[in-house]
């Protein structure tokens, strides 16, 4: 089969590397892709919203399977405009994507069908908002309503930043039309786990467990970013609190999505923080995390392609899924600055070394070829995934790749994995 993934992070690494291991795939493309990806896979220089050419391509180059990595296109409907042209996809349609794309859609549904979650209140308009806010216990949480790369959360402490944050997302519009409404949500404390599951409308099936680290400094300092590392499985998310997530959370979590007329086809990220009152949701998204895939998939012991196959033809309870029992840790190597500004087109050094070891697989999130050697193109460049018996082990693979691949302004957590 040929297949083709849309999207070019780290992530889209990780996929393509699990895909690459297929005996059912003759050849895989991704667009845009990254230099890292271009080792194993064809790059094709169009864009994840540009629908048009990318269904041309799929149809002038006899692709058989699409898979959508990223949130932007699944939002945008990318997943409709394949199958109107009948094509086969991987993820879900737009309809199902607002879960993600839609911060007051997927609170109200989680009110409605009795999925734990923090308290809330939605807002279209700036003056209701800032009432609500007076007369609330701070901290709490202001979420712009739409996509926002990551940055829609503004956690606040006090009533003078609550007022803040509401002139940025909603007067100033800082997100765009993200922003045009507010979800406002109680503050809730407790680790944070992120478990992704396969879904084919009917049916569920947790992956094994991540965490992420969301902050740029040690010991969860400095400002927020799109990760800068993880590991899998998560040492809360035991036998006991997995089977009460399935009971109180997955299952009714896409049997909702099925009643609304909005099955949920695809990769459905569940983000969880276990506090005093049990597990409840933070968010969902409607596609792999970054860089939660880089520690799930190197345990994926079966075919990822034959089950998002099985997704799209709602066959998933046939198949078997199978997890290895080691650890996995992903440091992330982000350019000096990030999130804020920073350089690119530094030299990175060691790439080569660092394959021949069979305990490291190096993930590139944001790089590209000059002169034939690999530049840091990113804010996060690469993530280094060591891979161990236990999460111990793990964690000191992963540092030993850190320690051999190099560039200028290389940044880094020190303390990924132990939490
Ligand atoms: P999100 O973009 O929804 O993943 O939110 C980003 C981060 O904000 C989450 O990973 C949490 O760490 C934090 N967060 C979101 N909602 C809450 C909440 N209700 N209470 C405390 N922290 C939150
Ligand atoms: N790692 C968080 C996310 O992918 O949204």
């Amino acid at each position: 089969m040929k297949v083709l993934l849309v999207g070019g992070g780290g992530r889209e690494h990780a996929i393509v590397w699990k895909l690459a291991q297929s005996s059912k795939i003759e050849k895989i493309y991704c667009a845009p892709g990254n230099a890292g990806i271009a080792e194993i896979a064809q790059c094709v220089n169009i864009g994840v919203m540009e629908f048009d050419k990318l269904i041309a391509f799929v149809k002038e180059n006899g692709i058989d399977f699409t898979i959508i990595g990223m949130d932007d296109p699944l939002v945008g409907g990318i997943v409709d405009a394949f199958e109107k042209e009948g094509l086969k996809v991987f993820g879900p349609r737009a309809n199902a994507a607002i879960i993600e794309g839609s911060k007051s859609f997927s609170k109200d549904l989680m009110k409605k069908y009795g999925i734990p979650t923090a308290k809330y209140e939605v807002f279209d308009n700036y003056k209701d908002a800032e009432a609500y806010v007076e007369k609330q216990d701070m901290p709490i949480v202001i979420k712009a309503d739409g996509l926002a790369l990551g940055k829609g959360v503004i956690i606040c402490n006090t009533k003078e930043e609550a007022f803040a944050a509401l002139n940025e997302i909603m007067i100033d519009k800082k997100f765009g039309n993200s922003g045009n409404t507010v979800v406002i949500e109680e503050f809730l404390t407790g680790q944070e786990v992120s478990v992704l599951s396969f879904c084919d409308g009917k049916t569920v099936v947790p992956m094994v467990s991540a965490q992420d680290h969301k902050r740029a400094l040690d010991f969860d300092k400095g400002l927020n970013t799109g990760g800068m590392g993880t590991f899998s499985p998560s040492r809360i998310y035991t036998k006991e609190v997995a089977a009460k997530c399935m009971e109180e959370i997955f299952v009714p979590t896409v049997a909702a999505m099925a009643n609304e007329g909005r099955p949920f086809v695809g990769i459905l990220y569940f983000g969880l923080m276990l506090t005093e009152k049990g597990m409840k949701v933070i968010e969902y998204n409607a596609r792999f995390g970054d860089p939660e895939t880089q520690v799930i998939l190197p345990r994926l012991k079966t075919d990822l392609l034959e089950i998002m196959e099985a997704c799209v033809e709602g066959r998933l309870n046939e198949i078997n899924i199978e997890w290895s029992d080691n650890a996995a840790v992903c440091v992330v190597l982000a350019s000096g600055g990030y999130p804020e500004s920073y350089e690119k087109g530094y030299e990175i050094t060691g790439l080569d070394e660092i394959k021949k070891r069979g305990d490291i697989i190096v993930f590139h999130a944001g790089t590209s070829l000059k002169d034939g050697k690999f530049v840091t193109n990113g804010g996060r460049v690469l993530g280094i995934t060591g891979i161990g018996p236990n999460l111990d082990a793990a964690i000191r693979t992963a540092y030993e790749g850190v320690e051999i691949v190099n560039f200028e302004k290389k940044h880094f957590r020190h303390d990924i994995g132990i939490k």
